[in-house]
């Protein structure tokens, strides 16, 4: 079972928190690296790179959920970060291509957006899906490439 490694900056926290609680429900294991108080103002860049080392430093083992006030800016800075694909689902379809088109192992919500029942649903199909070998794995691989080209 995959495990999961979540953040949001202050715009997100209680959403952060419910979906935290969710995810442990549905038994999977999961790290949080905050921010756990309205009060800091850590920025969304420094939380998506608390994520995103935590999965690096996993072999790409574990997945991410990060969230911001639309989940705009923590999708903008995972997607500088080598083998992370990240992508705001808002919508059921949205996160099932994240899953089975791009492979991706990031999923980012705007808390400012979407609401937690909704959030929950969207976050409970996104877990269950894998990505298999097929139609999209070459289009999956020269994502790779872009990252070698441009990526230092
Ligand atoms: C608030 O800092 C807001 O800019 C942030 O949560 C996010 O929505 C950025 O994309």
């Amino acid at each position: 079972m995959k495990s999961y490694v979540i953040g949001c900056d202050n715009a997100a926290v209680g959403l952060k928190n419910t979906l935290r609680e969710f995810l442990v429900a549905l038994g999977y294991s999961v790290e949080d690296v905050g921010c756990d108080s309205t009060d800091d103002s850590t920025a969304y860049p420094y939380i998506a790179k608390r994520v995103c080392d935590k999965i690096i430093e996993s072999n790409y083992e574990k997945n991410g959920l990060l969230i911001c006030g639309t989940g705009l800016g923590v999708a903008m800075c995972a997607n500088k970060f080598k083998g992370i694909r990240a992508g705001v689902c808002h919508d059921s379809f949205s996160a099932e291509r994240l899953a089975l088109s791009n492979n991706g192992n990031v999923i980012c919500f705007g808390a400012r957006i979407i609401g937690a029942e909704l959030a929950k649903k969207i976050l409970k199909e996104f877990v269950g899906l894998t990505f298999k070998d097929g139609f999209s794995t070459p289009k999956v691989a020269a994502i790779g490439e872009l990252e070698l080209e441009n990526l230092k």
